[in-house]
């Protein structure tokens, strides 16, 4: 029997109520498909960062690294610790230690569920650029609370950032309707966004099979609500994508059904599936949120494993539950409810 290992971080607020919602779930399906997940749990959170001054320990990164893959519930506890503080202390480091420069995050209307656009649907993958851009990390402050402050926060776009994470996304739509997007702001930025409209039309010369439209991020926003049928993928930088994928999950009905994977395409490292929803402290605990994002995210990561047929059926049972109107409206079922009639679809 394959056994995968998984290192649990469920983190904070209703990242550890849909952690284990999800858990609930995939251990159902590696029961019926005949694998095991060996899972360990790592309690890393703002609550550690209170006790310990940081948010994991020192060897976290090394302690991880021999997994055959992480799932992260959520990060942040903004009332005791700076955001900037908690999610450059774990979600952010993991992200790049691990090389996990694909960030795949697709919006789609699950069965019966209603977004607030008046549309016959849509099916967009969006890839995100995971490890530099916008979240380069590269900048300063100087002359802190003088007239003369000074704060830089440098965008970091290399060759090798850029054309991998296009390779990476033409070949997903190659494999899907054959359509990418490219979305920039070379109108603007006439470096790094020119860089990469270049590295684009060079990485489009191995894929004659696929059609390659260039537009730009404001523009891209309206596209989004108005025509999202006429996307395919979608690819951008760290932060234009991070932008673009809350406005994905708006209209596929809300954060609650946004999924997400951190990939590792070359599998040197663990790659790490979470939510896009965040931590949501006001209703941590109180069986409300909605586990869909998660349990989503959970087929993404098994399919990653390779357990494909499970990752299908895990899919399906959210969509038979929200099919039956189960977790489709905020607020209506709580988070035990949607888990069970998602295990009771995976069972049947
Ligand atoms: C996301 C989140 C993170 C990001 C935050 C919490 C740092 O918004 O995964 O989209 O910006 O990447
Ligand atoms: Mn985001």
């Amino acid at each position: 029997m394959n056994t995968h290992r998984i290192a649990l971080i469920p983190g904070d607020g209703i990242g550890v109520d849909v952690t284990a919602a999800t858990m609930q779930v995939l251990a159902a399906a590696a029961a019926r498909f005949g694998f095991a997940l060996a899972t360990e749990t790592f309690p890393w959170s703002c609550q550690t960062y209170l006790d310990t001054g940081a948010m994991m320990p020192a060897d976290g990164i090394a302690r991880l690294r021999g997994f055959d893959a992480i799932y992260l519930g959520a990060v942040g506890w903004p009332e005791t610790v700076p955001d900037a503080v908690s999610l450059h202390g774990l979600l952010l480091p993991l992200r790049k230690a691990f090389d996990q420069y694909a960030n795949i995050r697709p919006h789609r209307l699950l069965k019966g569920v209603e977004g607030p656009l008046r549309t016959e649907g849509f099916d967009i993958l969006c890839i995100r650029e995971n490890t530099e851009g916008e979240y380069s990390g590269a900048g300063g402050r100087v002359h802190q609370g003088r007239d003369n402050e000074v704060a830089t926060e440098t965008a970091i776009f290399t060759r090798k950032g850029v054309e991998r994470i296009l390779r990476f996304a033409f070949d997903q739509a190659r494999a899907r309707r054959g359509h990418l997007t490219s979305v920039t702001k070379s109108n603007a930025q006439k470096y790094s966004m020119v860089f990469w409209d270049e590295i684009t039309r060079e990485v489009a010369a191995d894929y004659p099979d696929v059609t390659v439209s260039h537009m730009h991020i404001d523009a891209m926003a309206a596209k989004m609500v108005m025509a999202p049928q006429d996307l395919d993928v979608v690819v951008a930088s760290n932060l234009f994508g991070d932008i673009l994928t809350d406005l994905g999950a708006a209209i596929q009905g809300g954060l609650g059904f946004a999924a997400s994977a951190n990939i590792c395409p070359d599998r040197s490292a663990p790659s790490m599936f979470e939510p896009v929803h965040g931590s949501a402290p006001d209703i941590a605990g109180r069986n409300i949120a909605n586990p869909i994002a998660a349990i989503w995210s959970g087929a993404m990561m098994l399919d990653h494993l390779g357990e494909t047929a499970a990752a299908a059926a895990v899919l399906a049972a959210v969509e038979t539950a929200t099919g039956r109107g189960i977790g489709c409206r905020p607020g209506a079922h709580g988070t035990g409810e949607i888990t069970a009639a998602v295990l009771a679809a995976l069972e049947a």
